[in-house]
């Protein structure tokens, strides 16, 4: 028997009312009454895309379902892969209305056609699969006109930041809304557009079982990114970057919200234009995490940032202050200085001694760190002009790599910053032969894998060890700290990291 949800549900409250759906597509009669078996109470409603299930028994289906279901018949036009007529269709979702089923999903131009009198259940549905339309606005005014209880758009995304048009159309909406950005890009409006009012979104039972591009699965939307939690009320944050699937950062930030009891939602976010992004997204989002290529392009969108920041050219972190205004800071370096610093018993980088290897980015942040903090740097580099120019310019020594083998252990700290040793070369030691001892702390920035062959080699003998995990850690904890103004929950973070 299936339980309707109440009509007076429908018509009245559905703004409030935010669902996970998860669609049920086939391809055949015996794959759809399993999923749905394994589907029916992990979700709110389920979604029987009879298109998409091949000879479907609508009976048999809801049956089984037991369960408030969106019955949806979508046409090829409309990006399904039913061909019938659109009479017939419409017969078979008059039938399911008829059958006391929660909605019914009627495309926007089959409307006109189906013969139901009550339009309250109906979720009047248009899809644009290949590019955003530009005049967005029109069209979705123009089919919230349309006479049915719910409007539905789904369109795909090129570019993240259109998501923030979804966002201010779902949050001015008068009637129950559903806008959802299809693609990698669109992620975020299937997750966050909750907070603006979307009424449901969708979410596939499993990778692969998608019914349309960029879909989440319902364990990530349950698990990672705690759906049933996010409200009006609910911060924003995410890390612009590209790529950032990998990202581990979306794991750490939103298990310590949850820990704390703090009201945020964390995302990756695949920016390709971090300005563009920054300007249309900036009213939505309370902080955010920047990572590569982005760490230099929105230095002066900040309102204002910590000194080291110019130095340094690179800000990771952004956190939106109470006066709205935005504060830009590097975690990455704070981070770096305040694990060495904590590596000696005297807490005190002063007149140290430091042998940094390589002279790209990473090596001239923290080179300029370590030398605010009175530390005599010493560079070893491969391409040995690189590594003098680098040196003279920021007030540093230079040594040949295998002057810095031989001299190794004549320095208080030791930082690796390229990435030799680095997975799938985690065979190699980018100090291979070089003797530590206790009391020397050696700091490498590579964390997969973890114990690199030079962290190895430093624990063997005694030394003091940061781990490129340790660093990723930190890093984060100071974003955090700085967006909640409520301790890390370091050793939950370490759980997390050791997870994956
Ligand atoms: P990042 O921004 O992470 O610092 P980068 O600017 O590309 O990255 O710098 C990488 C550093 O690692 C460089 O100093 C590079 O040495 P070269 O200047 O000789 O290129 C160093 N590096 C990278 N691969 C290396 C390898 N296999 N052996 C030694 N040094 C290496």
């Amino acid at each position: 028997m299936i339980v309707s949800i109440d009509k007076m549900a429908v018509s009245n409250d559905l703004k409030v009312f935010k669902m996970i759906c998860i669609p049920i597509v086939g391809p055949d009669m015996s794959s759809a009454l399993h999923d749905i078996k394994v589907a029916k109470d992990q979700a709110d409603l389920l979604e029987l895309r009879l298109d998409l299930i091949k000879d479907f028994d609508l009976q048999k289906l809801l049956d089984v379902a037991e369960k408030n279901v969106i019955v949806t018949f979508r046409p090829k036009r409309e990006g399904g892969q039913s061909e019938i007529a659109d009479e017939k269709r419409m017969d078979v979702l008059l039938e399911a209305q008829q059958k006391g089923v929660a909605f019914i999903d009627v495309e926007w131009d089959s409307l006109a056609i189906f013969p139901g009198k009550d339009l309250s259940n109906v979720i009047a549905s248009r899809h644009f699969f290949d590019g955003f339309p530009e005049d967005i606005e029109t069209l979705w005014s123009s089919l919230c006109d349309l006479p049915s209880g719910i409007a539905k758009m789904a369109v795909k995304i090129d570019d993240i930041s259109q998501n923030a048009k979804l966002f201010s159309l779902v949050q001015k909406s008068s009637k129950p809304s559903i806008l959802i950005g299809m693609g990698e890009e669109g992620l975020i409006s299937r997750i966050a557009g909750k907070k603006f009012g979307s009424m449901l979104t969708f979410a596939s039972i499993d990778t692969h079982k998608e019914s349309a591009p960029g879909q989440v699965t319902i364990d990530a939307l349950l698990h990672l990114y705690d759906y049933h939690s996010i409200n009006a009320e609910t911060k924003l944050y995410g890390v612009i970057g590209n790529p950032v699937e990998h990202s581990l950062s979306p794991a750490i930030h939103n298990a310590g919200f949850l820990e704390i009891d703090w009201n945020g939602l964390y995302l990756p976010l695949k920016v390709k234009d971090p300005r563009v992004f920054f300007e249309s997204m900036k009213d939505f989002f309370d902080g955010f995490s920047i990572t590569i290529p982005h760490k230099e392009s929105l230095i002066e969108h900040a309102n204002e940032v910590d000194g080291i920041v110019y130095e340094i050219g690179a800000m990771n972190t952004l956190v939106k202050l109470e006066n709205q205004q935005w504060f830009g800071l590097n975690s990455d370096l704070e981070a770096a200085i305040g694990s060495i610093k904590k590596a000696f018993s005297d807490g005190d980088l002063d007149n140290k001694t430091a042998l940094v290897l390589g002279a790209g980015g990473a090596a001239r942040a923290l080179i300029i760190g370590l030398i605010g903090q009175g530390v005599e740097v010493t560079i070893a580099n491969r391409t040995i002009e690189k590594g003098e120019m680098v040196a003279e310019e920021l007030g540093a020594k230079f040594i040949s790599l295998d002057e810095a083998v031989l001299n190794s252990s004549e320095y208080d700290i030791i930082l690796n910053t390229t990435s030799v040793g680095m997975y799938p070369n985690v065979e190699e030691n980018p100090l291979e032969g070089a003797r530590f001892q206790a009391g020397q702390v050696v700091f490498d920035a590579i964390y997969n894998p973890e114990n690199t062959k030079l962290i190895q080699s430093a624990r063997e003998s005694g030394a003091t060890v940061v781990t490129g995990k340790d660093m990723f850690v930190e890093q984060g904890a100071i974003q955090f700290e700085n967006w909640t103004q409520c301790d890390a929950p370091r050793e939950l973070f370490y759980k997390i990291l050791r997870s994956y």
